[in-house]
């Protein structure tokens, strides 16, 4: 029987690093069929990725589709903690998605976490919707400022742990310990340079983010995938 195996990508670094560059290159080397943005800040260098959505109940409406590449603005005139946790159950419900948090921090905290990301990151490579015999599985990214900010789990589910410069020790030092690096090097990495590990890898990969080739990937480990089928 195949095993099945959907990715959990974490990216951190202190604003202008090249997080969401970096996210944004590897959903093109993706190419998901299914992708959902929560895209906290309406940030203009998400313009190109999926179908803009002001209206919450458009969006998950559009996830219905067989195939669907959309990005929810989130509304910051109410409670996006509430908008978040409908967008969490929006994307158990589709399933067969990668999704993507920007600005994670703005929504979850280092011990506490909306039950229903908690459940998309715990339980998420691999369920069945109640009823079915479907298997389905989330493929998460999640990108943010400040590890301490987020959610432990998040960061221990991650099967690429990927980041540029940390402007703070405590984030730095925490982040070192799991990428078996010196944190100091992450508190001095220029823009666009990044530390990252991949599930199975012992020594941390480095390098630095290029927007000219047109077919390289940043990863030294190559393509990333949605899912390992083997
Ligand atoms: N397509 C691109 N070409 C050249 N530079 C880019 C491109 N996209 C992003 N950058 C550079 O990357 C920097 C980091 O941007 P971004 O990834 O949005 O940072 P972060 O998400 O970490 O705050 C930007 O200041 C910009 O200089
Ligand atoms: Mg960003």
């Amino acid at each position: 029987m195949a095993s099945s195996k959907a990715l959990v990508l974490a990216a951190f670094g202190a604003r202008g690093t090249g997080k969401t560059a970096w996210v944004k290159q590897q959903i093109a080397a993706i190419k998901p069929p299914r992708l959902m943005v929560w895209d906290f800040k309406h940030d203009p260098a998400l313009a190109s990725v999926g179908k803009p959505f002001t209206d919450l109940a458009a969006f998950i409406r559009a996830l219905e589709k067989p195939t669907f590449q959309a990005r929810y603005l989130v509304d910051h005139r109410v409670d996006f903690h509430a908008q978040f946790e409908l967008f969490c159950l929006a994307a158990w419900e589709a399933g067969r998605v990668l999704m993507f948090v920007d600005e994670l921090p703005e929504v979850t905290k280092a011990n506490k976490a909306p039950p229903a990301w908690r459940r998309c990151v715990n339980i998420g490579r691999d369920y069945r919707l109640a009823g079915s015999k479907d298997p389905q599985w989330l493929s998460i990214i999640g990108a943010g400022q400040r590890t301490k900010e987020c959610d432990k789990s998040f960061i221990g589910n991650a099967d690429v742990l990927h980041t540029g410069r940390l402007s703070n020790v405590p984030d730095a030092k925490e982040l070192a310990q799991s990428l078996g690096c010196d944190y100091r090097d992450l508190l001095t990495l220029p823009d666009l340079h990044w530390i990252e590990r991949r599930a199975g890898q012992i020594e941390p990969t480095r390098g630095k983010l290029t927007f000219s080739a047109k077919k390289t990937t940043p990863a030294a480990a190559g393509k990333p995938r949605l899912r390992d089928d083997s």
